[in-house]
């Protein structure tokens, strides 16, 4: 990495923070193969000279080698968290510091600093954007649909402020964007669905090399990670229940089992349950788990997935957290509601107490391996990683062709991105015999 010792435009905790967070980056990097391969040929061919990419992503050691190659890539950065607990200041101030990116983010900001974070990297004025939920893209479509109302409060301010060919213009630069995560994706496609999308998207999380992995190994691991350092409980012979069983939800339940607990898994897709059951898990409906469980955990992008009718029905000292995407899935104003007092015990930690019980309430429900831990270790970031740094150099190269619709990345990108996994891993595999080729194109042979 070169230091340039650019002071870009900013809004972040401390840039004296800037040494830890360039140390923690290059650990990360250490773990980062293939995007470092990437970085090292984006120097060479700059795919992305002269573009702005306004990013919205946790601003973590992985995010910052992602920007990192970016940049290298030739392209101005912009860089808002897409969680207001994901931010590592650290590495927030490396980035301003060292690699000129305009960053926007501070751990434990409040609402009202999170979207004005989001305005400062739409006002960034982006040709690209990449999303971990959509928020960058979501509020451009407000803009672009005159739905200024529906905007919160910083966001809508910005856009005010701005006159209609403003507007019109900014969402217009706009040729493409990137998105992260399930829950994102979701909602992506309905808006394709709903013939509203202003620019083409690439579903990064689609990528076989990104939802196999990350979502599953990397959640899987991270989100104990964080329940661990939030509690210091010991999960061997706990009863753990996982809400979801997706690809974050097999994850959880694989590795919470590894680590000596019963799993207890719920779901509404009877085919998930089904893969559950036969899995090994006891699989049953929340309303029963409820009273069954020591820890409970949600992944599965939806809402109210523990409400008060669950809540009401827990042990004392019962332990819930969410790993999904949004601070939805538990109903927290409804366990607030049938409290009679609260009180944060330690951090990250908030007690309720319902009828004499006390629950404990991780991370304010928030997404948990990056509110109490630092969010999905770099190997497996490595490939979303490249990923994303494949998709934005997808848009530019195709951005006079791709429809306004989501897309998905070329299975040779993901063909490509795990062979040089493999081999960063010393691993080899077989290829194809000519006679094995023919074969497999055949209908009438070897039978
Ligand atoms: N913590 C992280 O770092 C991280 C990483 C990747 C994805 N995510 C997020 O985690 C969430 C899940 O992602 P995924 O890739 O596993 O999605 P997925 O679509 O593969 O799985 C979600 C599962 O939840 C189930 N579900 C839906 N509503 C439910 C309910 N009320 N009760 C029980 N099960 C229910 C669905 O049937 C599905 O099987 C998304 O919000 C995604 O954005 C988080």
């Amino acid at each position: 990495m070169t230091a340039i010792s650019i002071d870009a435009p900013h809004d972040i905790r401390d840039l004296a923070l800037a040494d830890e967070g360039r140390r923690r980056t290059e650990w990360s990097e250490r773990s980062m193969p293939v995007l470092r391969q990437i970085r090292a040929r984006f120097a060479e061919e700059r795919p992305l000279a002269g573009r702005r990419i306004a990013c919205c992503l946790h601003v973590t050691t992985e995010t910052a080698n992602l920007m990192i190659t970016l940049r290298a890539a030739g392209a101005e950065v912009a860089l808002c968290a897409s969680n207001p607990l994901s931010t590592q200041d650290d590495v927030a101030a490396h980035l301003v510091r060292d690699h000129g990116v305009h960053v926007y983010a501070i751990k434990g900001e409040d609402n009202e600093t999170y979207y004005t974070h989001i305005a400062q990297a739409l006002a960034f004025g982006p040709d690209l954007t990449q999303d971990d939920g959509a928020d960058l893209v979501g509020s451009l479509h407000m803009i672009s649909l005159g739905r200024l109302g529906d905007l919160s409060g910083p966001v809508r301010r910005m856009a005010e402020a701005l006159s209609v060919e403003e507007r019109t213009a900014l969402v217009a630069r706009v040729r493409g964007s990137t998105e992260e995560t399930t829950t994102g994706v979701i909602r992506l496609k309905a808006m394709a669905i709903e013939g509203i999308l202003q620019f083409p998207i690439v579903a990064v999380n689609d990528s076989r090399t990104k939802h196999m992995f990350d979502n599953r190994y990397g959640t899987g691991q991270s989100t104990l990670d964080g329940i661990v350092r939030a509690t210091n409980i010991l999960l061997a012979g706990s009863v753990t229940v996982v809400a979801g069983y997706g690809w974050c939800g097999r994850g959880l339940a694989m590795r919470a089992r590894g680590a000596g607990a019963h799993v207890i898994v719920t779901e509404v897709d009877p085919v998930a349950a089904l893969e559950a059951k036969m899995d090994g898990f006891e699989v049953m409906p929340m309303e029963e788990a409820a009273s069954r469980g020591d820890l409970f955990c949600t992944v599965t992008g939806n809402i109210h997935v523990i409400r008060a009718e669950h809540f009401r029905r827990m042990k004392d000292g019962a332990i819930v957290a969410n790993s999904g995407h949004f601070n939805v899935e538990l109903d927290l104003d409804g366990l607030a509601e049938i409290s009679t007092a609260r009180r944060h015990v330690r951090e990250f930690v908030e007690e309720f107490v319902y009828d004499g019980r006390r629950i404990m309430v991780l991370g304010e429900g928030r997404l948990i391996n990056l509110a109490a831990a630092e969010g999905h270790p770099a190997s497996v970031m490595d490939m979303s990683f490249a990923n994303q740094a494949l998709a934005a150099e997808f848009l530019v190269e195709h951005e006079q062709t791709l429809e306004r619709k989501v897309h998905c990345l070329p299975a040779s990108v993901d063909a490509q991105i795990a062979s040089l996994k493999l081999a960063a891993m010393g691993t080899g595999i077989d290829t194809l015999t000519d006679e094995q080729v023919t074969y497999l194109a055949s209908w009438d042979a070897g039978t």
